[in-house]
């Protein structure tokens, strides 16, 4: 090596090392205020800050934050209000379309990006929102079921799983179902009769064995009465995220 190569070997050494002490010095000095910063303001138990909570909410609202919003596979339906629904439910939910159980392609997309922080946030965040302006519902559905859905709704008892206004499950990992939308009531429950497609269904024993009772006519029958009653579920824009 000649003595300019040398000197240029060992200058580009000292740029690369005091490049990477100027990078290294804030960085350190930084870390323990950003670390302090959520500690001190933490509550008992730390919620999800709002801008990250934003941020991982922020696509969601794409679809399930527009009114009458339609998805198209496998047939058109409107997408299913999650606002007010069981924060339990919506994380079974999410991990099922995460393990591949409900084989819905575009939310399997969407659950597979989220963590179990994410999920665990973002069902507690859908659990909420709009609970000022929900509708209070009574003990017993706002109608009654003409007598042919009152004899399905016997044969399979929902209401001992989904509670007696079907608002009220006996589980939280349960669903609200009252006053969902009911072309997603019909599209879900056919899902549960569906367990040979890679792309359509949900395997689920329990609401497995409860749909495959019944034809696509009677489903479609219970959907419509069931989607017809009162709701604790709402689609909420994202407009009421921000409250200024
Ligand atoms: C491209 C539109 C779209 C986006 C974006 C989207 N979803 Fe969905 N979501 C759907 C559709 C369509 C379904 C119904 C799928 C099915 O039939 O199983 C659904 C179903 C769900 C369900 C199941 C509801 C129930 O009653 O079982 C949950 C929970 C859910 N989405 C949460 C989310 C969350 C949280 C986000 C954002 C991280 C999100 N979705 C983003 C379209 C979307
Ligand atoms: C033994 C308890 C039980 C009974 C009885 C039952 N369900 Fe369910 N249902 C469940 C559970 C658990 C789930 C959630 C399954 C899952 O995670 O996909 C569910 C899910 C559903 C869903 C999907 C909701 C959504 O948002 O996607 C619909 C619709 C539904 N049930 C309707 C009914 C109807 C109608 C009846 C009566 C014909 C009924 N269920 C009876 C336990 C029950």
């Amino acid at each position: 090596m000649n003595k300019l190569l040398i000197t240029l070997f060992a200058l580009s050494v000292a740029c690369a090392t005091s490049l990477a002490q100027a990078q290294a010095a804030p960085a350190a000095s930084a870390a323990p205020a950003a670390a302090a910063a959520p500690a001190a303001a933490a509550a008992p138990v730390a919620p999800a800050s709002p801008k990250s909570l934003e941020a991982k909410t922020a696509m969601c609202f794409g679809c399930h934050g527009i009114v009458g919003y339609k998805g198209t596979f496998p047939e058109v339906y409107r997408v299913p209000k999650i606002a007010g629904q069981n924060a339990k439910y919506i994380a079974a939910a999410l991990n099922a379309y995460k393990s591949g159980d409900r084989k819905h392609p575009t939310m399997r997309g969407i659950a597979a990006s989220l963590s179990d922080q994410d999920i665990a946030d973002i069902s507690n965040y859908y659990e909420h929102l709009g609970a000022d302006s929900r509708d209070k519902l009574g003990d017993k559905p706002d109608q009654e079921p003409d007598t042919q859905v009152a004899g399905l709704v016997q044969k399979a008892a929902c209401f001992s799983c989904h509670g007696s206004n079907l608002s009220k499950p006996i589980d939280p990992s349960y669903p609200k179902i009252s006053g969902q939308y009911p072309d997603y009531l019909f599209v879900a429950l056919k899902a549960y009769k569906t367990t040979d497609n890679p792309d359509v269904g949900r395997n689920n024993g329990v609401m497995g064995a409860i749909a495959k009772q019944f034809s696509n006519p009677e489903l479609k029958a219970l959907a419509s009465y069931v989607g017809s009653l009162d709701s604790e579920l709402q689609t909420v824009p994202e407009s009421r995220f921000h409250k200024h």
